[in-house]
């Protein structure tokens, strides 16, 4: 099961980058494909997330989790959610404040993981 963990972890990374990739493609070409990219990279988050918390809690890895840390994650990764699903709706170059917001919420998840 390690191995399926570890896939889960690499794909979560990537989402991850998917995210900041969507997020740099749209500051530097606003009227770029960018929010399709920022959808699938948010859903990529929740889904593996939920997977890797899965598999941790009932024990088929050596990894203990912190329900506290991962509820946190997932109420800020369905907002990034949310933001991402509402961006690609709008027209092109508009709700700058939400795009700022999913940038930010999707920092503080990243800093959520990593010094919590
Ligand atoms: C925007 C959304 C998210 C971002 C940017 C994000 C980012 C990260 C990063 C950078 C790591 C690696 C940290 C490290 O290994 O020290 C990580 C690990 C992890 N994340 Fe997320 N995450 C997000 C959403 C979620 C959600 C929604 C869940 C659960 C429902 C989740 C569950 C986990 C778990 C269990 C790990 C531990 C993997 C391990 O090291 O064993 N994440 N996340």
């Amino acid at each position: 099961m390690n191995i399926v963990y570890d896939f889960l972890v690499l794909v979560h990374l990537l989402g991850m980058a998917t995210i900041v990739a969507g997020v740099v493609l749209r500051l530097a070409a606003p009227n770029g494909p960018s929010g399709m990219v920022l959808v699938a990279g948010a859903g990529a988050q929740v889904i593996t997330g939920f997977a890797l918390t899965g598999i941790a809690s009932a024990g088929l890895v050596d990894n203990d989790i912190n329900h506290t840390k991962i509820a946190v994650k997932l109420g800020v990764a369905v907002i990034v959610l949310v933001l991402a699903h509402i961006l690609q709706r709008k027209p092109k170059g508009t709700a700058q404040g939400l795009f700022y917001a999913l940038a930010g919420f999707t920092l503080l998840n990243v800093a959520v993981a990593v010094f919590w």
